[in-house]
């Protein structure tokens, strides 16, 4: 016996087995339903509907030129008053949205436009009655703030870790060849959780990073799904070399090197 402690799945009772196989089907349940929630918080950012680059970066480092009140003017809110009207609301709002401009010529546009439906008694609808609520609406779009992103991170860091490190145990009883290339798909999802959160604050101070959160992110799912096909797919039908079983699921090694012949 040497010091090679390595044992395959299909020398592990049965209940063991129960209890992993159920742990990866509960985890990679809760898998899909992050990759849902990703896509459902970020994509259309850019107007398409789809999830690409740029509603990453819009997610963190917030859009140029727009703010919510053009948005809606450009959008849903378009027919609700007339297009003079409309331009003079528009400019006035790239234009900063100063408390001056608000008193002469905006304040009366909305209180005859707006707010009959804006007028502060449904949560879902901006408040447009006075000038603090709708200088939130002309506010320049940052993003998410560093705030946000510090209380993510936390979050992201505790928890991804720790569906990492119940997965790579489990993945630890896989027969994977050449030694390195199991480690290396131990080590890369590790690695990729904090290229991820990194990601994130290099996105807000760069745009230009957000193909990085794509990247680390689909390096961290490529990372889970090995680890977790590899496991199921070992631990109920593969079949392991013959002097692995005659070791009794350990691996045969002399000097150091895996042999074929009986010596465990
Ligand atoms: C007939 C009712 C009605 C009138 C009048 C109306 N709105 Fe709205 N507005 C809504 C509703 C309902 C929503 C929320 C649903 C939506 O976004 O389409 C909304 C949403 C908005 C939003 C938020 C969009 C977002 O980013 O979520 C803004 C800004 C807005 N309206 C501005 C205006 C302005 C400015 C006017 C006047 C020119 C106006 N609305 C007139 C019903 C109205």
């Amino acid at each position: 016996m040497n010091g090679n402690r390595f044992l395959h799945f299909s020398f592990l009772p049965l209940s063991m087995r129960m209890v992993f196989t159920m742990t990866l089907l509960v985890l990679g349940t809760g898998y899909l339903f992050a990759m849902i929630q990703v896509f459902t918080v970020h994509a259309g950012r850019d107007g398409n509907p789809s999830l690409s680059a740029d509603d990453l970066r819009i997610a963190y480092s917030g859009k140029e030129g727009g703010t919510r009140l053009e948005s809606a003017l450009n959008g849903p809110m378009q027919g609700m008053l007339p297009a003079e009207e409309r331009q003079v609301i528009l400019k006035w709002a790239h234009e900063g949205g100063a408390k001056e401009g608000y008193d002469t010529k905006i304040k009366s546009i909305m209180d005859t436009r707006c707010i009959a439906c804006h007028n502060g008694s449904n949560p879902h609808q901006p408040n447009l009655t006075n000038y603090d609520d709708v200088s939130k609406l002309v506010a320049k779009d940052d993003g998410m703030s560093i705030g946000t992103l510090v209380r993510v991170s936390h979050i992201h860091l505790f928890g991804i870790t720790f569906i990492f490190f119940i997965v790579s145990s489990i993945f630890a009883h896989a027969y994977m060849r050449p030694l390195w290339l199991k480690c290396v798909v131990i080590v890369v999802p590790f690695l990729s959780i904090l290229l991820d959160i990194t990601s994130w604050y290099l996105t807000k101070l760069w745009p230009g990073f957000a193909w990085l959160v794509i990247g680390s992110g689909a390096l961290m799912g490529v990372s889970f799904a090995i680890q977790w096909i590899t496991s199921m797919y070992q631990m109920w039908v593969y079949k392991v070399p013959e002097d692995i079983v005659e070791c009794g699921g350990q691996l045969p090694m002399i000097g150091g090197k895996p042999s074929t012949q009986t010596n465990c």
